[in-house]
């Protein structure tokens, strides 16, 4: 898209990404490309090298005499806490003191010259420990009694005993489902600049720069008014930039006011994987009442959740485990309850679904459960279930916008399953070498944060004098397209060419306060802001234009061309006079998302906004020899609402597809019997790759579903909900597995299917 090409009535446009031309050219900014102040030091971080015990020794002697070192942090070192818990439980130190609590946890800093001086100097460091016992598997940590990190929840609804007790036939089973890594591009990185008296700004990639900004100034010791946090964008954060980036802005700020000197800390790939937390692994023990049917009459389930050492955000995404139990089926009676287990691991965090997936797989695997059983296609068991409008979740809240038997039906006729599913069915009874599995599954997703507080945002518009607009709001860009989207916001609100608004920098000088960029809501609330902000310009250049030419304000329109009454004038020579008659051509937005209150104790509330849905169908190929397989075919329908922007919105909708596949099928984890995680690289830790992706890739946007909720342009979120429907693969790989007992069993793949499971599962049922 070239710059001279106008573009009006934004919204709800394709306009390309605002920075798609800098990403692709190389002169997009992140952090690591900001020209550094000069006698900038580096920084990097040694890490314990057992999972659990005391340091008795810290001998950091040969670390503070190697080449270019010019100082070294630890614990001792730090002004103000030694703590980034971001829930004030402050069990989140920056390095560990004494206690070490997981291989891989920062105990000291070295700044030096240059980043490969530093991390040379951090390998003389002499540590010794008093080890302790450590447990790194959570039934293991629920055996041998480790606790829990935080508060469990539990939501329940209806009589589940004697639902249960009365229900034709029951199952109780077991899913284990495994963690992620983020493997945002761009690793975690925070460039400190210190400032005179108790002043930094600090440069990060962060999804959250207002709590980088409280976090350095616990710190420190200095009020947050002091501590200035930036950030332009970053190369992907997929929610593991929402708490694990605190510690490294922290340690760069301390280190910058010590010397006086700009301190940049960038670890590389293998320590970002080791030190920073990732999605939380599940083992999900789940009982189900249903009759002869498929009808669902009681669901009873645990949660167990491997959290690691500290609490970071696993409340909030056990809990969301939880409120995503359902996924799209009514369950007559319920209880649903997390257990957010301690373990001597990295703390483990926000993950794209925030815990909800780990809810949806399991309430996917019981819908299996169901069909297995009665040798039933498991799409009429899902169609069977879904939520009528008015049923009640285990939540209490009522489902009011209920759209996939609408989804299904489309879907199900654009993906032409019911023949391909037989298709399927007609090749594996062949009994060849290769075998096939379909289905198509559902996603509903709740829009909110949970903690009501944070549904808040704001935004700061400046026209110039001469008639350019600043824009500027809480929410960051990490490659979703918010930026973009907020600016076709504003431009369409002003009625002015796209182009003349200016993307900036998120800054917490300019919009306090604000709330993670997370939970998929960036542009529902931060839309809003900048929206509010328009309508308090808009007024005031009304109010002015009507009065400059005595016509009354109903006959004013503002845009590229300014009408008043009868006479016209161009924006700029507008914005000039309205300039010199002292009109204030700033304004502060403000939005609060409506209608949502939660009550944890009582597991009751209402706490999304609203719901959005969606559905894939996917079929996969199994090389039944090696378990290696390939996505045959996707086919995906998403709904976004009225979409903002709907090149943008399928982009995230296969990104996201394709990252839950990656989740399900090939990313692993895996820690020695140490604690010492083995996959810390591409070379042993393996996402998607391009050749991964499905061969036919059909994804469309449910281009009728408007937000029955005054959303911003009655759009929807989409950043986290089509994560889940990569569920739609693994659910195809397991009937490509089934098919060797004639589908008489559920081969219940656990997740990742990676290909030696899926070998395994299938030499089990061979033999
Ligand atoms: N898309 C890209 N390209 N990069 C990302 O890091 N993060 C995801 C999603 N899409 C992410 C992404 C996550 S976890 C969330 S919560 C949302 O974007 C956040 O942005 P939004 O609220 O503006 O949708
Ligand atoms: Mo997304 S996990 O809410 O950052």
């Amino acid at each position: 898209m070239k710059q001279d090409v106008q573009i009006f009535g934004a919204a709800h446009s394709s306009i390309q990404h605002d920075s798609a031309e800098k990403h692709v050219t190389g002169t997009a900014e992140y952090t690591d490309d900001l020209v550094g102040p000069a006698r900038m030091v580096h920084a990097y971080l040694g890490l314990s090298e057992i999972a659990h015990g005391r340091i008795t020794e810290l001998d950091l002697s040969a670390v503070r005499a190697a080449p270019g070192v010019v100082d070294v942090l630890t614990a001792k070192e730090l002004p103000g806490v030694n703590d980034v818990s971001p829930n004030g439980k402050n069990d989140d130190p920056i390095f560990a003191d004494p206690e070490v609590q997981f291989l891989g946890q920062p105990i000291f800093a070295v700044i030096a010259e240059t980043r490969d001086l530093a991390r040379r100097a951090c390998k003389l460091a002499r540590v010794t420990y008093e080890e302790l016992p450590f447990v790194l598997d959570l039934i293991a940590a629920r055996d041998a009694g480790m606790g829990y990190v935080t508060e469990p929840m539990t939501l329940r609804r209806g009589e589940l005993e004697p639902a249960m007790a009365a229900a034709p036939r029951r199952i109780k089973n077991r899913m284990t489902v495994g963690g992620q890594d983020h493997f945002y591009l761009e690793g975690q990185i925070a460039m400190a600049i210190p400032g005179e008296g108790p002043e930094v700004s600090i440069f990060v990639s962060t999804q959250h720069p207002s709590e980088v900004q409280h976090m350095v100034s616990h710190v420190l010791d200095v009020p947050a008014s002091a501590v200035v946090v930036n950030v332009r964008r970053m190369g992907g954060g997929f929610g593991g930039k929402e708490t694990q980036m605190n510690l490294f802005a922290c340690v760069a700020a301390v280190a910058a006011k010590r010397l006086n000197r700009a301190v940049k800390l960038r670890p590389d790939r293998d320590d970002d994987m080791t030190a920073t937390g990732k999605r939380h692994d599940f083992v999900i023990d789940y009982e189900i009442g249903f009759d002869d049917s498929g009808k669902i009459h009681a669901v009873s389930g645990d949660w167990y959740a491997r959290c690691g050492f500290s609490a970071d955000l696993s409340g909030p995404v056990t809990d969301r485990a939880l409120f995503h139990a359902d996924n799209a089926y009514y369950y007559p009676a319920v209880e649903l309850r997390s257990h957010p287990m301690k373990t001597n691991t990295v703390s483990n965090t926000a993950f794209r679904g925030f815990g909800g997936p780990q809810g949806v797989i399991a309430a996917e695997r019981m819908i299996e459960e169901i069909a297995y059983t009665l040798g039933r296609d498991p799409l009429e068991i899902r169609k069977l279930n879904l939520y009528e409008n008015g049923q009640l979740t285990p939540y209490h809240q009522p489902v009011e916008d209920q759209i996939l038997p609408r989804i299904f039906e489309d879907l199900e006729a654009s993906s032409d399953y019911q023949a391909r599913r037989q298709a399927v069915i007609d090749w594996n009874a062949k009994g060849g070498t290769i075998r096939k599995g379909i289905a198509l599954t559902p996603v509903k997703f709740g829009i909110s944060f949970t903690a009501t507080w944070f549904n808040q945002a704001g935004a700061l518009i400046h026209i110039y004098s001469d008639g350019s607009v600043h824009l500027n709001h809480g929410g960051t860009e990490m490659g979703q397209g918010l930026n973009t989207k907020v600016a076709q916001v504003v431009a369409e609100a002003l009625g002015v060419n796209f182009h003349r608004i200016q993307i900036t920098k998120t800054t917490t000088e300019k919009v306090p306060n604000t709330s993670a960029t997370a939970a998929s809501s960036g542009t529902d609330l931060n839309g809003m802001a900048a929206q509010d902000a328009c309508r308090q310009l808009l007024e005031r250049l009304t109010a002015f234009a009507a009065e400059m030419k005595g016509v009354s304000v109903e006959e004013v329109r503002i845009g590229e061309t300014v009408q008043i009454g009868p006479h016209q004038m161009p924006f700029d020579e507008f914005i000039k006079a309205a300039y010199v008659a002292r009109i204030h051509l700033s304004a502060a937005g403000f939005y609060k998302t409506p209608k949502i209150h939660w009550d944890r104790a009582t597991g009751r509330g209402h706490p999304f906004y609203y719901f959005a849905y969606g559905a894939a169908c996917a079929e996969v190929s199994v090389d039944t020899l090696t378990g290696e397989y390939v996505i045959e075919r996707a086919d995906v329908l998403h709904d976004v609402g009225r979409s903002l922007n709907p090149i943008i919105d399928k982009g995230q909708v296969e990104g996201a597809f394709v990252q839950g596949t990656g989740w399900l099928t090939s990313e692993e984890l895996w820690w020695d019997g140490k604690g010492r995680l083995r996959t810390h690289a591409p070379s042993t830790y393996k996402i998607p790759l391009a050749s991964d992706r499905p061969k036919v890739f059909n994804v469309r946007l449910a281009d009728w579903s408007v937000n029955r909720e005054k959303t911003i342009k009655r759009s929807k979120a989409v950043g986290e909900p089509p994560f889940m429907l990569g569920i739609s693969v693994f659910e195809a790989l397991n009937m490509a597995v089934a098919s060797f007992n004639d589908y008489r069993e559920n081969p219940c793949l656990d997740a990742p299917a990676t290909p030696e499971r899926v070998l395994m599962a299938i030499e089990r049922l061979r033999s």
